[in-house]
């Protein structure tokens, strides 16, 4: 692939500028710079340089963020800022999307890619992709509200049954708030939120901890990212 064309895969801009990023000696190869935009480069598990900043080549971006509160999943935003806002450039160039949407006020696991068959994969509501939450309720967790829960619960303005796949108590927690850990395999609007309040509970605090296979970098910083190599990563 030519070198070029390897840049503009990755989202460094139009072919034109992806070129002009290359003779003005901006893009290095093994530490030193490469100014031939015509340079022929094998992508595999390459590393390159862009204005001093290293990049791994990927032919799928596949990328885990830990949400922080006060961003909206969506490109064009009502009240706050986008959590697009978070990524680079290059990933926003690329139309990386999150896989699903976390609430404004939900911190926690999102994956973003620009693998449309992926995201999906995993959307589908046929797949079953266990989503696990960290919920802090207002009120404390009774075995009635969780037998509820997993026997499924009518949300209001909803007339299907949705319910838990597993649901556990893990006590009082440092904020005060009451822990239930809750793992679903559908994905419906402000579905914890609405299933709290089917068994007269309230969530207070909610938190994604997992998805499919992958659990939350517990060194992944709220408002960081990394790189995820590879789907069997999070499909179950
Ligand atoms: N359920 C909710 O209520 N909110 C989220 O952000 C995710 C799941």
């Amino acid at each position: 692939m030519k070198l070029s064309q390897l840049l503009f895969s990755q989202g460094f801009g139009a072919r034109r500028e992806c070129e002009g990023l290359i003779v003005s000696g901006h893009v290095t190869l093994a530490g030193r710079v490469c100014d031939d935009p015509f340079h022929e480069v094998d992508p595999e598990e390459l590393v390159f340089g862009v204005r001093g900043e290293l990049w791994p080549y990927h032919a799928k971006a596949l990328i885990v963020m830990n949400k922080p509160t006060g961003v909206e999943c969506s490109q064009k935003t009502k009240h706050h800022p986008s959590v697009y806002g978070l990524l680079p450039a290059p990933l926003r160039r690329r139309d990386v999307q999150s896989i699903g949407r976390l609430d404004e006020d939900t911190t926690g696991l999102l994956l973003f890619t620009d693998d449309g068959a992926l995201i999906h994969r995993l959307t589908s509501p046929k797949r079953h992709v266990p989503k696990v939450y960290e919920v802090g309720c207002k009120h404390p967790v009774t075995a009635e509200q969780i037998a509820r829960l997993l026997a499924g619960v009518t949300l209001v303005d909803d007339p299907a049954t949705v319910r838990a796949a597993a649901a556990e108590m893990t006590g009082q927690r440092d904020d005060g708030l009451y822990g239930l850990r809750l793992t679903l395999t559908d994905g419906k609007y402000h579905q914890v939120k609405r299933m709290l309040a089917a068994v007269s509970n309230r969530v207070e605090a909610l938190h994604r901890s997992g998805f499919g296979a992958l659990t939350l970098p517990a060194d992944l910083a709220p408002g960081h990212w990394q790189w995820l190599v590879g789907p069997q990563l999070i499909t179950p």
